[in-house]
């Protein structure tokens, strides 16, 4: 068996008290192997990001157990934090919100560079950028110089993605990476982390609501509602053959996914 990067058990988070008390993540019990791509799959409010936040570090857990590499995930101050933090490592949904709006763009990927420790001159750090910006679609010339505030939703989730190629953590956890970038660009972007993920061994656990999405990359599926776990594993086992009521019911918006396999079956 693979080294086991995060297990969860009865893992909970809970938001407010009494009557506004929110159960976000219920009693979840997961393995995350090293080297696997695995996909939470759910509707919105179902728990996706409160279980990424947990496993980031960025949200205290309730209850339960969260073991990073065999022993409990706990960061103690900032020192824990960066050095988790390089090998952890997050793209999120919101990416108005990721970024230090002060710091313009080829600072932002440069201090990547300055993360990872590598002592490189001003031209090949310039290279090792421009190959990441393009990546995933971005012209770093055309964005020297500029702020995140002036860039679109899109180039900027594409720019947190560009980190990812000049960071190279162990683990990427992708909070619904792609939802601002246009379903042409999604698919070539996706093929390039993915190819990243074999070269690397990275190991990826991808959030969206969009199961046809979670198919074409994920190796394992967890399928979340309202914050419990109703259906886990082998993704193509899931889609052949899905057991839970919910599972059934976001496999009916993406007929296209089973649709060839009928047909094969026929
Ligand atoms: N900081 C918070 N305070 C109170 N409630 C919260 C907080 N964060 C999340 N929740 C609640 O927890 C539940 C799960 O939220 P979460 O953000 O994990 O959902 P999600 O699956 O990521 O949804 P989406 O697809 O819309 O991003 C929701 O009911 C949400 O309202
Ligand atoms: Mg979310």
């Amino acid at each position: 068996m693979k080294p086991l990067v995060f297990e969860a058990k009865n893992l909970v988070r809970e938001f407010g008290h009494g009557k506004q008390k929110t159960i976000a993540v219920n009693q979840a019990n997961f393995k995350i192997e090293e080297g696997n791509v695995y996909a939470i799959v759910g509707e919105s409010g179902s728990g996706k990001t409160t279980t990424a936040k947990m496993l980031l570090g960025l949200l205290k857990t309730s209850s339960g157990v969260l073991n990073f590499y065999d022993k409990p995930l706990q960061l103690k101050n900032h020192k824990d934090r960066v050095a988790y933090w390089q090998q952890v490592q997050a793209i999120f949904q919101d990416p108005f919100s990721s970024f230090n709006q002060f710091y313009k763009v080829q600072d932002l990927l440069l201090n990547c560079l300055v993360m990872k420790g590598e002592k490189l001159s001003k031209e090949a750090s310039y290279a090792r950028m421009s190959t990441a910006c393009q990546y995933v679609n971005l012209d770093l010339k055309e964005l020297w110089n500029k702020h995140p505030f002036e860039l679109s939703g899109g180039q900027m989730q594409r720019l947190m993605i560009a980190r990812i190629f000049l960071i190279h953590p162990k683990v990427l956890i992708a909070d619904e990476p792609t939802s601002m970038i246009d379903a042409c660009s999604r698919a070539t972007i996706l093929d390039m982390l993915m190819k990243l993920r074999e070269d690397i061994g990275m190991t990826i656990i991808f959030i969206t609501h969009d199961i046809g999405l979670a198919y074409y990359v994920a190796d394992e599926l967890f399928i979340m509602e309202n914050g419990l776990i109703v259906e886990q594993g082998d993704a193509r086992k899931i889609i052949e053959n899905p057991t839970a009521q919910y599972t059934k019911h976001l496999l009916t918006d993406v007929p296209t996914i089973h649709h060839p396999w009928l047909t094969e079956l026929d």
